[in-house]
This record gives C-alpha cells, sequence and structure tokens, in this order.
C-alpha cells in the first residue's frame, strides 16, 4: 500500500511535561498534535498533521447550524516493550463512514484514515500512557464545512483526528434509570450514526436522572418505551438466568457498538449462550424482582464495561450485587484488557502495532 503524503509542522511548545499522567481526567487533556484533512470539489486533500489548537470557521458554518458532524472514539495502549497498541482501527473506520452515509457526507478511504491515524500516533506516541487502566483516547470525526445558510448537504467537509491521554471513565459501577418518557432513537432516524446531534438530544434527559441521582439512563425504544435499547452513551448488556441478552443493530436505532462486537465475539469463543434480542422493561423487572438478572453492564470505547449496580424501572430501585471474578463481566473485561495491552495473543487480529 503506498503511503500518502502527510507534511508535519511540529509544536514548538509541548504540552507534555505539564500533563500529570497519574491524574487523568477524561478529556481533559489533549495531545500536542492534530490530523486534518479537507474535502472540497469531490475529493479529499490538503493532508497535515499540525500543533493543536483553535481553527477558524465562518458564523455560517453550517455545521453550527444544521449539524452535520459525525464522530468516532478509540483507544491505543502502550505494552510493556513500550509498543503503541489501537484497538479495531480498520472497524472505526468502516464505521465512520456508514456514519457519513446516513449523514449525507463522503466516504473518506479507510487507507487515508489508517494512514493519517499511524503518522498522528508515530508522533505523539508519549502522549500514550502506560500501565492498566490508561489509554490514550483517540478522536476522529468529520463535519460540514460550507459557508451557506441554505439547508441542504454541505459541499465541503473538514475531518479531523486528534488524541487525549485518559484514565477509566467511570471510577465506579454506575446507577441506570429506565427512561420512558424521552428517547434517544426512533426507527428511520439516525440513532445508529455516530452522529453528534444524537449526542445533543440526549444531555437534558440525562440530566433529569443525574438530578434525581442516577448516573446515566436505560433507553427505551422510540415508539412504545417498552424494550430496552442502550445506556447513557453504550450499548447494553443483561446476562438473565445464563444468557446473554444484548439489542440487536440491524433495526436502525442501535449504535453498532465495536466494544459490543468484541464483546459477543468473546462470548462466542467461550461458549457462553448470547440472545441478540430486545429485553422488555417488563421482561428485566420480572428478573430483577424474582433475582434471576445476574449481571448488568454497559459496553463501549471509553468506559469498556461499565458494571451497573443500581436499576430505577417504574420509579422503584433495585440493587445489583458487585459482579464476581467469575462473572462474565469481569472476565471479559480482563480478557479485553489483555489483548489490549498486548499481554496475550491477539485472536481475532483487533491490534494495529504502531
Ligand atoms: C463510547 O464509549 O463509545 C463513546 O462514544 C463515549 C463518548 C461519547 C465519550
Amino acid at each position: 500500500m503506498s503511503t500518502i503524503s502527510i507534511p508535519v509542522t511540529k509544536t514548538t511548545q509541548s504540552k507534555l511535561s505539564e500533563t500529570d499522567f497519574s491524574s487523568l481526567v477524561f478529556g481533559k487533556s489533549i495531545s500536542d498534535h492534530m490530523f486534518v484533512a479537507d474535502y472540497q470539489n469531490g475529493a479529499w486533500g490538503d493532508f497535515r498533521i499540525v500543533p493543536y489548537g483553535p481553527m477558524e470557521i465562518y458564523p455560517g458554518n453550517a455545521t453550527l447550524h444544521y449539524g452535520q458532524a459525525i464522530f468516532e472514539g478509540m483507544k491505543a495502549y502502550k505494552n510493556e516493550k513500550g509498543e503503541v497498541l489501537v484497538f479495531r482501527a480498520e472497524a472505526n473506520a468502516k464505521r465512520l463512514n456508514e456514519s457519513a452515509a446516513r449523514m449525507c457526507m463522503p466516504q473518506l478511504p479507510e487507507s487515508v484514515f489508517l494512514e493519517a491515524l499511524k503518522q498522528l500516533l508515530s508522533l505523539d506516541r508519549d502522549w500514550v500512557p502506560q500501565g492498566k487502566g490508561s489509554s490514550l483516547y483517540i478522536r476522529p470525526f468529520m463535519f460540514a464545512m460550507d459557508n451557506y445558510l441554505g439547508v441542504k448537504a454541505s459541499d465541503s467537509y473538514r475531518f479531523m483526528i486528534f488524541t487525549s491521554p485518559v484514565g477509566a471513565y467511570y471510577s465506579k459501577p454506575v446507577s441506570v434509570k429506565v427512561e420512558t418518557t424521552y428517547t434517544r432513537a426512533c426507527e428511520g432516524g439516525t440513532g445508529e450514526a455516530k452522529a453528534a446531534g444524537n449526542y445533543a438530544a440526549s444531555l437534558y434527559p440525562a440530566l433529569q436522572a443525574q438530578k434525581e441521582g442516577y448516573d446515566q439512563l436505560l433507553w427505551t425504544d422510540g415508539k412504545t418505551h417498552s424494550q430496552i435499547e442502550e445506556s447513557g452513551t453504550m450499548n447494553v448488556m443483561f446476562k438473565i438466568k445464563g444468557n446473554l441478552i444484548t439489542a440487536p443493530t440491524h433495526g436502525g436505532t442501535i449504535l453498532k457498538g465495536i466494544t459490543r462486537n468484541s464483546v459477543l465475539q468473546l462470548a462466542k469463543d467461550w461458549g457462553q449462550a448470547v440472545e441478540e434480542r430486545f429485553l422488555a422493561v417488563t421482561e428485566l423487572e420480572e428478573a430483577l424482582k424474582n433475582g434471576s438478572l445476574e449481571e448488568a453492564f454497559g459496553v463501549g470505547t471509553a468506559a469498556t464495561i461499565a458494571f451497573i449496580n443500581k436499576i430505577n424501572v417504574n420509579g422503584k430501585d433495585y440493587l445489583l450485587p458487585e459482579p464476581k471474578p467469575d462473572a462474565f463481566s469481569t472476565r471479559v473485561l480482563s480478557t479485553l484488557d489483555s489483548i489490549k495491552y498486548g499481554e496475550v495473543q491477539d485472536p481475532h487480529q483487533w491490534i494495529l502495532t504502531i
């Protein structure tokens, strides 16, 4: 594969020495450089890596008004040899293009995505924290660049990648509330795209739940609010009577989570029974009442596995015990970590070594 040419302008004021790697807060520290590409006249070009910093856009920028913006989230880890390992980069490159198609945005060649990532991470490899629990969060994203107020798909776009050293997303198990008023996604909408607007729409309902003392929501379907779809910004899984249950992604309302896919692959490898089907709120409530709900956890890039310790259904709180060391969620988290940090063989070629 021919490598694309990416001119680099290095920073003259690295923030590395002033970054406290021992107390990383998710998304607060940003690494020194960013990748930028512009789409104009039907083609991507002007590839460059430059110091991370502000950029100029017109007040009439279409993204600010009509929200044509999509993003990805992925992570890089450092192994004991100091090599940088990126988890499932190709899957992210593919999903970005699926989101782009739904949002009327141009396809970005996967080779550009991957080459940009490799060159950016090579340059900023000192920003990848070493040690379990920490990683470099990678944020690729694309947005409209037309300076035009008519409502239409933009003709010009920008694609960028920047990175941020991070610690754990959630420091403890999370409490969730089944949401039956507001909706994250509905059939025919943009739920399966990683579109910025989906996250904007989730903020108000999430804030209401937080005011009531819950960390996040368990989203239900938009039509009947009778089936569980996702949790907060993550996919969600339940283990009931030995079966792992998670919502299917073919209906267009559920994000095709890469962590979700990885967990399901490991479940298959281990012979764990999986049901990709919607879990009814009534079934969840029943399982909470009769004690057959063994585990509940969110799965996403930022948190990997977020153990759920409290679920509110129809106004009543149910507590879940802490997952045991042999619980599926505990084992899957530890196996994923071992693969990501290069401690064990990578059975599905998920790792890209930089
Ligand atoms: C993820 O965990 O996959 C996310 O997208 C979370 C991000 C919005 C912080």
